[in-house]
């Protein structure tokens, strides 16, 4: 697998899609101005889980630089993003840690064990919940972005949780975000059945988590990812995922004909996101070496471009 190494000044043109290894404050900078349709994402949840490498995000010791790290690195998102673009956030919550200190390994998710666990955050109290997205959308509000929607992502299968003493939670916010007061939304494009023949989209979503496509702990349902894509961006426009992990919105923008910049920090997602993007596309298998044309129908299988043009790695040039 070819890697091409780029000057850390360097900006990164942007022609076809790309799989950006490196850590997001690095890589965000070098893309350029106004270039990106639409947004999909993940950033890591606060305090929940350790991805295990160096410069992740997500083991702020404080809520407030959490979302104070977020804030500058959507602030770049803002910058890269055309003026009529939408930015889809998906975010989770967790609650106070009883200033415990640290996570037992949990028997359905060892990764969710933590050596250090943050304190309580100033005014929270043990067992709070902390209200992470109502925070950052209103942090991210005030520095400038539109909040023009909060979407519960319902979760109907969701794991049993071994409290009694609140309701099991099966739900997690996805805002929509904008740059402009005005901006592309394609609401025929994300109908939803009704009683009486379509009707425009509501903002409660019922999508089951799925199995991950590659070998990662929180990977997005492609279900979760596809109304956004298709409300906000049309074929050959660029959709963006900073926070890429293995590739689930790559894999879905392609299925649509759209462009996709992936960045992700962990090595070793990226050569599952490859895996993913590579063998799973429309079920076609990659060729190597041979360009492959866009398709000219909706529901004409989508191809990747040859691996070695859309790999770049960006870890501070190393
Ligand atoms: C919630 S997961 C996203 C999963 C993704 N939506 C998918 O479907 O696979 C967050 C990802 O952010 C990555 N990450 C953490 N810190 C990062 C950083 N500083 N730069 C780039 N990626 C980072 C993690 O490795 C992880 O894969």
């Amino acid at each position: 697998m070819k890697r091409t190494k780029i000057a850390s000044t360097a900006r990164i043109p942007l022609a076809e899609s790309l799989l950006l290894e490196g850590d997001v404050s690095d890589v965000l900078p070098r893309l350029p101005d106004e270039s990106i349709q639409c947004v999909v994402t993940s950033p890591p949840y606060w305090g929940l889980r350790d991805y295990g490498i160096n410069g992740q995000i997500g083991l702020e010791e404080t809520l407030a630089g959490y979302l104070q790290k977020l804030t500058g690195l959507f602030s770049e998102v803002r910058r890269v993003l055309r003026p009529d673009g939408v930015l889809w956030l998906n975010i989770g919550d967790g609650f106070t840690s009883g200033n415990r200190g640290w996570r037992a390994p949990d028997k359905k998710n060892p990764n969710r064990a933590m050596s250090v666990r943050p304190d309580n955050p100033p005014g929270l109290k043990d067992k709070d919940l902390l209200g992470v997205p109502w925070r950052l959308a209103f942090a991210l509000q005030a520095d400038g972005w539109f909040l023009r929607s909060d979407i519960i992502w319902h979760k109907p299968n969701v794991m049993p949780e071994s409290v009694k003493d609140r309701p099991t939670r099966s739900h997690e916010y996805l805002f929509m975000l904008t740059k402009s007061e005005r901006y592309a939304y394609f609401p025929e494009a994300v109908m939803e059945e009704a009683e009486q023949g379509r009707r425009n989209r509501r903002t409660v979503w019922s999508i089951n988590t799925a199995p991950s496509l590659g070998a990662h702990v929180a990977s997005f349902p492609p279900e979760l990812v596809e109304p956004c894509i298709l409300a906000s961006s049309q074929p050959d426009d660029f959709v963006l995922d900073p926070f890429f992990g293995v590739g689930t919105v790559g894999l879905v923008a392609r299925r649509h004909r759209r462009r996709f910049v992936g960045i992700e920090l962990n090595p070793e997602y990226v050569t599952e996101a490859e895996r993913v993007l590579s063998s799973v596309v429309n079920g076609v298998p990659k060729r190597n070496g041979i360009h492959y044309p866009e398709p000219k129908h909706e529901h004409q299988p989508a191809f990747l471009e040859p691996s070695g043009k859309y790999r770049v790695r960006t870890r501070r040039d190393s």
